[in-house]
């Protein structure tokens, strides 16, 4: 269908409200496009998505239609992998979905082509969505399924999405890891075969590996060439992403993972799958990356377009060690050296049990009197003397068997009757059912308290512990105990959206256990997240690079911590700390106080550098320039404004050898025609800045040429924050 009349369609039916009648449904973005084959009565199949053309034929006439049925059911015709498994309340297993309607509209944040399909023998009905996000290269998909009879079924499989793909010298990036080293980026060529990529964990979806991925359709994964498909499943519990190659095909199927989650639908039901974001990029893995950062920081993250503050975290600075004195004192040196926000981490509640381990307390979200006589108002109070914003940490989907919660509602606790409870952290932490309104009522009420009560509480680090053990609801009905994995998070997005309809300012970090919650799933109601427990600033540098494939620099957390890191025990220099944090949402995890004059002095400058560049690192686009995976001693990455007047370089060494080879490092994000001043943002002498500073460089030499790092870069740990301001 061609363009004009596509908007004509869509202008029909805005007014008249009737469905569109073509068997071509075009979506586009400005320069992607993807083409729907919807005839009534027939498949609807999935025939283009890439390039933006203009037309429908366009595909045909070029033999580009790929012909993939769009939403493959188990049972009849095709004897392949398939989105949709269900069984009967007869007991018969096999769906065959044909095209009932189409309808076209648009909502206040893109246009959405609505593909309604049916089985003509068995009551079920699904609904599959295409949207495209206004003013961006992403879409969605995603489906609902009814049940259209009087009698319920059961659906085994249900995933969001099954994109066919061009089947050619593909190959996966996907991220992988384990706690304190997640998000480490994996790329391998795609054989014959499935890969996989998932999680069971229950509640940290993103502790082991990650549910995005970009499959690349010309050869090995290159940062900024080649055709390259991303995708991620805006889904915070447990998914699975497949890739199933054949000879000349080639399919990502992707959703809530089916193991222990068979759902049970009643008549009139209809169950929603999460979106399965997705775009596609001819500048390869960087194109992805951008048009991810983008679509986020407007439509999928919290204030995605608002400033981060500088924070300070108490947590390595005194762990469960909080107290009046050490907070105040904390607030106070970071005040001096022109932090913004101070968040007081674990440790400042329990009244009977006081919070001094991990053992304890959880669910008593009092204020242990004993840390604190003075309550959260004294802490407020110190807030307010030293200039700084206040947040404060909270565990609010669990608890621990000693505590006051628990010994009240033992019932609230994820668990099976006659078993005994498995316990996670500290010998004694479990998980609270979520699935029950109660448990949500109390969750909510954690949040809804502390604002009530202190108003002044501008950011609240949410944390979550653990996984889901004891795989039981004493909530759920027997024949809905399967329900629990995806009952959970239904659940805790209810709480969230509760919770942001009644506090929409205040900022809410997604931490567990460090980098557990790094989805689209969750972001909407969350303005960051805690990118690993792990503060190493040389690991980060690949764990961020990592994340950056899909998730934008604001909503990374990352701290600049102690000398000799309380991790790996590595000891780098505070330069370098503060220029791998400054990559990302800056903050700092350690008690300032621990830092000597000058040491305070360069924390000084430094954080009034980054205040000056954050719009362009937190809203820029991200160029990723030296890998560090691939082991060429240097790492370096840009962010760049839209318009390309203004950009930040960042170089870290990574290996340090006698007489190594320095690369050249070459400034893809720069705009080649204008002319650049660079200014070294973090010197470590303020009297004596890198040689490049106050240099005025053309945008083509530093494309084309680039800059040599060999004059800057012969110390140990060196690195380089430079800010390029155009003058011409
Ligand atoms: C988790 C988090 C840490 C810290 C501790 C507190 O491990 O990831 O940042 O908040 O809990 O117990």
């Amino acid at each position: 269908m061609s363009g004009s009349r596509f908007s004509f369609l869509l202008s029909v039916f805005m007014v008249f409200g009737s469905p569109a009648w073509a068997e071509d449904y075009l979506v586009s973005t400005p320069k992607t496009s993807l083409l729907i084959s919807a005839e009534k009565g027939k498949k609807c199949y999935f025939q283009y998505y890439g390039p933006r053309v203009e037309k429908a034929a366009d595909i045909f006439v070029s033999g580009n239609a790929l012909w993939g049925n769009s939403y493959p059911t188990f049972g009849l015709s095709e004897g392949t992998e398939h989105a949709l498994a269900v069984t009967f309340a007869d007991g018969s297993l096999s769906v065959d979905l044909c095209v009932e309607s189409v309808k076209q509209y648009a909502t206040s944040d893109g246009s959405v082509t609505q593909v309604n399909l049916v089985d003509s023998v068995c009551p079920i009905a699904v609904s599959q969505y295409f949207k495209s996000y206004n003013g961006t290269d992403v879409m969605a998909t995603w489906t609902e399924i009814s049940n259209t009879g009087r009698k319920p079924f059961v659906v085994t499989e249900m995933a969001s999405a099954a994109l066919p793909l061009r089947r050619a010298d593909n190959w996966i990036s996907h991220l992988s890891g384990a706690w304190a080293a997640e998000h480490l980026l994996q790329e391998e060529r795609l054989t014959n075969g499935q890969k996989i990529v998932s999680n069971l964990d229950g509640v940290r979806n993103t502790a082991t590996a990650n549910p995005s991925v970009m499959i690349t359709l010309d050869g090995q994964p290159r940062e900024e060439a080649g055709c390259v498909v991303g995708a991620s499943l805006a889904w915070s519990g447990n998914y699975r992403l497949k890739s199933v190659a054949t000879q000349g095909n080639l399919t990502l199927f992707a959703g809530i993972n089916p193991t222990a989650s068979a759902y049970q639908l009643q008549p009139k039901e209809t169950f929603c799958t999460p979106e399965l974001v997705f775009t596609y990029s001819t500048e390869g893995k960087g194109g992805v990356s951008r048009a991810f950062h983008r679509w986020a920081r407007r439509y999928a993250l919290h204030n995605g377009e608002a400033p981060r503050d500088v924070l300070l975290n108490s947590w390595e600075g005194v762990y469960f060690g909080v107290n009046q004195e050490i907070m105040d004192r904390m607030m106070k040196d970071f005040a001096a050296i022109g932090g913004e926000l101070f968040v007081m981490d674990d440790g400042w509640f329990g009244e009977k049990y006081p919070r001094h381990n991990d053992m304890t307390s959880l669910g008593d979200w009092e204020v242990c009197k004993e840390k604190l006589p003075q309550g959260i108002e004294g802490l407020l109070a110190s807030a307010k003397q030293h200039h700084v914003k206040f947040g404060i940490w909270i565990e609010p989907e669990m608890a621990n068997t000693r505590s006051e919660l628990f010994e009240k509602h033992p019932e609230w606790v994820l668990s099976q009757q006659g078993r005994q409870l498995t316990t996670g952290r500290g010998g004694t932490q479990v998980v609270l059912d979520l699935t029950n309104p109660k448990v949500q009522d109390f969750v909510f009420g954690v949040v809804d308290r502390l604002m009530t009560s202190y108003p002044d509480i501008a950011y609240i680090k949410w944390d979550a512990n653990a996984c889901v053990m004891n795989y039981a609801s004493p909530h759920l009905p027997a024949q809905k105990q399967s329900h629990l994995n995806i009952a959970y998070h239904q659940g805790l997005r209810s709480v969230l959206e509760r919770i942001r309809q009644k506090y929409p300012h205040v900022v809410m970090q997604a931490c567990a256990s460090g980098g557990g919650r790094v989805n689209y799933g969750l972001l909407p109601y969350f303005d960051e997240f805690w990118t690993s427990d792990n503060t190493d600033a040389y690991q980060r540098i690949f764990m961020q690079w990592g994340v950056s494939s899909f998730f934008p620099a604001a909503a990374m957390a990352s701290h600049v911590s102690a000398g000799r890191n309380h991790q790996t025990e590595r000891s780098v220099p505070l330069k370098f700390r503060f220029d791998v944090a400054m990559s990302g949402r800056l903050g700092m995890e350690m008690q300032p106080k621990d830092l000597n004059e000058s040491e305070l002095d360069f924390a000084r400058r430094a954080i009034a550098a980054y205040k000056e560049v954050r719009p362009v690192v937190q809203q820029g686009d991200l160029y990723r320039l030296i890998s560090p995976y691939d082991k060429q001693g240097f790492a370096s990455l840009m962010y760049a404004t839209t318009d390309k007047s203004r950009a930040v370089l960042f170089v870290y060494k990574m290996e340090h050898l006698y007489n190594m080879n320095y690369p050249t490092v070459r400034l893809s994000g720069v705009d080649e025609n204008k002319v650049y001043r660079l200014r070294d943002l973090t010197p470590r002498d303020a009297a004596r800045p890198s040689g490049f500073d106050g240099k005025e460089v053309s945008g083509r030499v530093l494309k084309y040429v680039g800059l040599s790092l060999a004059s800057v870069f012969w110390g140990e740990y060196a690195s380089l924050a430079l800010e390029l301001t155009e003058v011409r």
